[in-house]
């Protein structure tokens, strides 16, 4: 069967800023490597190469790195919209090219699932369409989806209050569609297929299906998500393909540089290549640092995600925090707590950031402009 898929990379990603000011979500890395870019693989490996991106939000930064798919041996297609169209709006707007049957993926899921299971599944089931569902502890925050024993959906309920959950298997933004759905979207406007779309379909008596899996699945769009997503591929919660060398000796510890092995690096942790790490510093555990980042004498690192060509300075502590891209911190500078820096920030010496500090560049850090954005 000919699958295409369109991955929704359209969102402003608002609750990642300052990160998402230059790099739209879809690209934030994980592990050096683009979010988008894994979805893309997981969705070449199950035979899925024609990928139409449904965008909106700085899309050129998405063009500009995967072009038209041909690194990847995939076809690659833009469709940029002029005004958030929302979920479903979205598909509607690609329509023109799609064929047939149709995987969507929200651009910001960390997941283990099967899609080529999922794929014998829908075409088991014979509906119009099949939704991947997850358990969770607390379904308040998420759209529960409600079966019967034929897994067939009965109802969908909007972030119910928690003891009020009608179950505790929720939507977890992976879908495969008969083309014919898109006939019931309206043109020329937002809508949402969680809350418009869906629900419609099962007033028209259409079959949906709830496929439940117990897989590995995160959504990376907060600050903790991001960094929990790494700490579970650290802990090998989820397997990742990690670039450079995995030192076993060392606890799960990935090196992708060329200059030795720093002597004081606490697994697990990842590191970049080229990077620079005093002797005395300490990196780790639970550090990632990306290509080319510098890190001063006696400084720490733990908990934390640092991009790019960033610069650590002397005795500078960094836990609980992530570090975009080119961001310098000066000497003896405590960023800790939640703390997420914006591409090229300054952080002047022995300045101590607030708990959840949101620092851009623009701006850069003083006492009184250290705020939320
Ligand atoms: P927040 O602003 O932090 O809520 O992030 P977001 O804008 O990405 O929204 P959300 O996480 O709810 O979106 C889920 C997925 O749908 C993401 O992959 C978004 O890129 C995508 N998405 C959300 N709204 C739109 C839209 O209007 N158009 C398109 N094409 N994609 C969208």
């Amino acid at each position: 069967m000919f699958l295409q898929a369109v991955i929704l990379v359209g969102g402003e990603g608002t609750r990642l800023r300052p990160l998402t000011y230059e790099t739209p979500k879809p690209m934030v890395p994980l592990f050096g490597v683009p979010f988008l870019e894994r979805t893309l693989v997981r969705l070449r490996d199950a035979g899925v190469s024609d990928v139409i991106l449904a965008s909106g939000y700085l899309p050129s930064a998405i063009a500009n790195h995967f072009g038209d798919g041909a690194r990847l041996g995939m076809t690659l297609t833009y469709v940029v919209e002029d005004h958030p169209l929302g979920t479903a709006g979205a598909l509607r707007n690609v329509a023109e090219h799609i064929r047939g049957t149709f995987f969507v993926l929200n651009g910001d899921v960390l997941t283990s699932l099967d899609l080529r299971r999922m794929i014998a599944f829908h075409e088991a089931s014979g509906g119009v369409g099949v939704l991947h569902s997850i358990r969770v502890e607390d379904p308040s925050a998420f759209g529960c989806i409600v079966r019967d024993a034929q897994n067939r959906i009965t109802s969908f309920v909007e972030k119910p209050p928690r003891d009020e959950a009608p179950t505790d298997e929720v939507n977890a933004g992976t879908y495969l569609l008969e083309r014919r759905v898109l006939d019931s979207i309206p043109a020329g406007r937002a809508v949402s297929i969680e809350r418009e779309t869906f629900p419609q379909l099962l007033g028209a008596g259409e079959r949906l299906y709830s496929y439940v899996t117990e897989d590995y699945w995160l959504d990376v769009g907060r600050p903790q998500q991001y960094l929990q997503a790494h700490n579970d591929v650290l802990d090998g919660k989820l397997l990742l393909a990690i670039s450079g060398d995995v030192l076993p000796e060392r606890g799960t510890y990935w090196y992708a540089g060329s200059s030795g092995v720093p002597p004081n690096v606490k697994p697990p942790a990842y590191l970049g290549r080229d990077v620079a790490i005093d002797a005395t510093a300490i990196v780790g555990p639970y550090a990632v640092l990306g290509d080319r980042c510098r890190v001063g004498a006696g400084a720490t690192i733990s908990d934390s995600i640092v991009w790019d060509d960033v610069e650590i300075g002397d005795g500078a502590q960094i836990s609980d925090a992530i570090l975009a891209s080119k961001v310098r911190v000066g000497s003896g500078a405590v960023v800790t707590s939640g703390a997420v820096v914006g591409h090229d920030a300054r952080i002047p010496a022995d300045m101590i950031l607030e708990p959840d500090a949101r620092i851009v560049a623009e701006v850069n850090a003083t006492p009184e402009q250290v705020s939320n954005v």
